[in-house]
């Protein structure tokens, strides 16, 4: 007879201790009554091929993937979704039933949703500024493009790097000298920061952000601290308003849906108990 096993998932990286994702994930659980749990694993990367592949026979039905081996379970997954290997890089694994490895990305995703939850951004109301060109700008260039944006403004400190998306991305990219970043921050409908920028124990934004106005929306992936100067000051000008932490909480909805059946909700009780 095959006893129950209660399942189980978990965070990969190194380090891990300061992930957010137990948090939330335990937050579900327990607010849908799932018997099952969430656990932060520190793996080494010598071992990261064999504790994926060990970990669905302890009973879990998959794992999140964050720093640094978003791009080094690509190789090890038996199948990547469509948007993961656009994106370059993967954020969740689903053990499925037949024994397969499935990698998606759902930081794209997570972006939109938070966008749409909390402004009344649209696809249509003009070009997007995006402010970096890291792994983090990729997903979020990616869903803008998904979501039907015709035109992002690109800048980033190297030059090169942004170059190099528009080369992958296509030509409704534009790129522009990190120098010139004001300029584009004014023109856009949407600016985005993805640069690591004005998170605690990092230097600030310098951005000019003279130009903002009433009628942007203005989103920071940064969310220690929550208020970061750039929103700040778009919110001093009047711009709408998206902080950072929304993205994280929206990123983990299709994974725990995925792994144990209940779409969940993001909610203030959900943030909060995030942040702790
Ligand atoms: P992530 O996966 O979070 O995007 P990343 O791939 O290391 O992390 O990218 C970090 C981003 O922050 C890059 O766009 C980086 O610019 P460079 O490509 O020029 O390195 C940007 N960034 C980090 N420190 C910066 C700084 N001091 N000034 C300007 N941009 C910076």
């Amino acid at each position: 007879m095959t006893e129950h096993r209660i399942p189980l998932a978990g965070v990969i990286g190194n380090p891990v201790a300061h992930s957010r994702s137990p948090r939330l994930h335990k937050h579900w659980l327990k607010r849908y009554g799932i018997e099952g749990d969430y656990v932060p694993l520190h793996v080494v990367e010598d071992d990261l091929e064999q504790v994926i592949r060990t970990l669905p026979k302890m009973g879990f039905v998959g794992v999140n993937i964050t720093i640094p081996y978003k791009v080094a379970v690509m190789q090890i997954a038996d199948q990547v979704s469509d948007r993961a290997t656009l994106i370059g890089a993967a954020n969740t694994l689903i053990f499925r039933k037949d024994g397969k490895i499935h990698a998606d990305n759902t930081d794209g995703y997570g972006f939109l949703a938070n966008l749409r939850q909390n402004s009344r951004w649209e696809a249509t109301a003009g070009p997007a500024a995006v402010l970096g060109a890291g792994g983090a700008a990729r997903a979020v260039i990616e869903a803008l493009l998904e979501a039907g944006v015709t035109e992002i403004l690109l800048t980033n400190r190297t030059r090169d790097k942004a170059d190099g998306l528009r080369h992958e991305f296509g030509s409704k990219i534009t790129v522009v000298d990190w120098v010139q970043a004001g300029n584009i921050v004014e023109e856009a409908a949407l600016v985005v920061n993805t640069t690591s920028l004005g998170m605690t124990g990092h230097p600030e934004l310098r951005v000019p952000l003279d130009g903002l106005q009433p009628g942007q929306v203005v989103t920071d992936l940064v969310y220690s601290p929550l208020q970061t100067r750039l929103l700040r000051e778009a919110e001093a000008a009047g711009c709408s308003v998206v902080d950072g932490l929304g993205m994280l909480l929206h990123q983990g909805v299709p994974a725990f849906e995925r792994w144990f059946g209940v779409r969940p909700e993001v909610d203030d009780e959900l943030r909060i108990a995030v942040l702790g």
